[in-house]
């Protein structure tokens, strides 16, 4: 073990983030994880008094501490936003955007790692019927990596765009054809932006992580077909990646709306996943839902020397105040393992993600989601086990 103290973000943000957080963090102390913890402002509460969701004083405690937790946060759109500000602030002119999009951008986490691994005894797992009609469990293990800060997510947009930006976007034929008598302002444009760099580093580390982890494949997971130059640029480079770099590794190529219907055909064929922003989101929720859904769902967010782990699931705003929650803290402590291996603490990593594994093999200790249960307060009553219940069994089996 690291003899070093650690100190660590900790970004409960809103809802029920604050719950998996301090379960999660119990386990790492149970575990034997020596690291101390400073808590930093994030989400809905700071829009609401300070107009910022994600504030200078926390972006600082990362840029001294380089390793983030963070729980969930609630994102509205910007109308809603508005609306829910301070009175003092209401005129002042502030948009609202998600401060966990922020925080990606603000520090350029462009490698976003989802992976999605189904666990044996899973009574959420995804089963379909075989040839002969008998019911299959495929074991899926596939590694999402997703471009974290440009595509669609890149915020260059516009409704009504200034003159300048209309006059560019006429200068294509396109535009001309097929939107050339569309007054102005009733236009909106969201742009998809790729580069070279970041699309380059997003291949790079899917292909390495396949080949260090002993993946076969990599599958570009885009729309090269109707997006020519954006997706069509991430399949070309990959190609060339593939060839002079990783020729042991297949390289495969679908597209994201067959993607989506094969999944739930052969998932288990799949192994590593590259994608941008906008189609990795929806193919990790995808696969998400095959080994559990968003209870399960865990993810790091990784820079050149920052990186944030959350789990994939928000912030769940009416589970939030049940007097005892009832929320699946798996996805968490699973971020909190992929920070654990990402700080080389790999071997209490893999000594928690055991413990889970057993509860969840056990099936004594269920969350309300695990027992297809509608999420309510009651269901502690009904039998379902409550956030920190779970945390205990995996506590137990440590
Ligand atoms: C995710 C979430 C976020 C995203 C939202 C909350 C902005 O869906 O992390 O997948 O779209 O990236
Ligand atoms: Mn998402």
């Amino acid at each position: 073990m690291n003899m070093q103290k650690r100190t660590i973000v900790a970004l409960p943000g809103d809802g029920i983030g604050r719950v998996v957080l301090d379960e999660t963090i119990r386990v790492l102390d149970r575990a034997g994880f020596v690291a101390s913890y400073v808590e930093g402002d994030i989400g809905w509460e700071f829009w609401k008094s300070e107009g910022n969701p994600l504030p200078d004083r926390t972006i600082q405690l990362l840029e001294t501490h380089k390793i983030g937790l963070f729980g969930a946060i609630t994102s509205k759109p910007k109308d809603a936003a508005s609306r829910e500000l301070d009175p003092g602030l209401k005129e002042k002119g502030l948009i609202y955007s998600s401060p966990i999009v922020g925080l990606r951008q603000h520090f350029n986490l462009d490698i976003c790692i989802r992976p999605c691994r189904t666990y044996k005894g899973n009574p959420l797992n995804f089963i379909r019927r075989g040839a002969d009609g008998a019911i299959e469990e495929p074991e899926i293990d596939v590694v999402i990596f997703r471009q974290n800060t440009e595509g669609l997510y890149g915020g260059v947009e516009w409704t009504n765009p200034p003159e300048i930006v209309y006059k560019g976007l006429a200068s294509h034929p396109r535009f001309v054809k097929n939107f050339g008598n569309v007054p102005v302002e009733e236009l909106s444009i969201s742009t998809r932006i790729f580069t070279r760099s970041a699309t380059g580093r997003i291949l790079r580390a899917a292909f390495e992580h396949a080949r260090k982890q002993g993946y076969k494949s990599v599958t570009v997971c885009e729309k090269p077909n109707v997006i020519r130059e954006t997706s069509g640029m991430m399949y070309k480079m990959a190609q060339e990646i593939q060839a002079s770099e990783y020729p042991g590794i297949e390289l495969w190529n679908t597209n994201i709306d067959a993607q989506m219907m094969w999944l739930t055909k052969n998932p288990e064929i799949y192994g590593v996943i590259v994608a941008g922003n906008m189609f990795g989101d929806i193919v990790s929720d995808g696969f998400a839902g095959l080994i559990g859904g968003l209870g399960f769902a865990c993810s790091a967010n990784l820079g050149e020397d920052i990186a944030v782990f959350e789990p994939t699931h928000g912030s769940a705003p009416k589970y939030a105040d049940y007097p005892e929650s009832i929320i699946n803290p798996i996805a968490m402590m699973e971020s909190a393992c992929m920070m654990l291996d990402h700080i080389n603490e790999a071997e209490t990593a893999g000594r928690i993600r055991s413990s889970i594994a057993k509860v969840v093999l056990e099936g004594k200790v269920r969350t309300y989601d695990m027992m297809k249960m509608t999420g309510r307060a009651d269901v502690i009553q009904k039998g379902a086990a409550s956030t920190r219940q779970m945390a205990d069994a995996i506590i137990e089996n440590l």
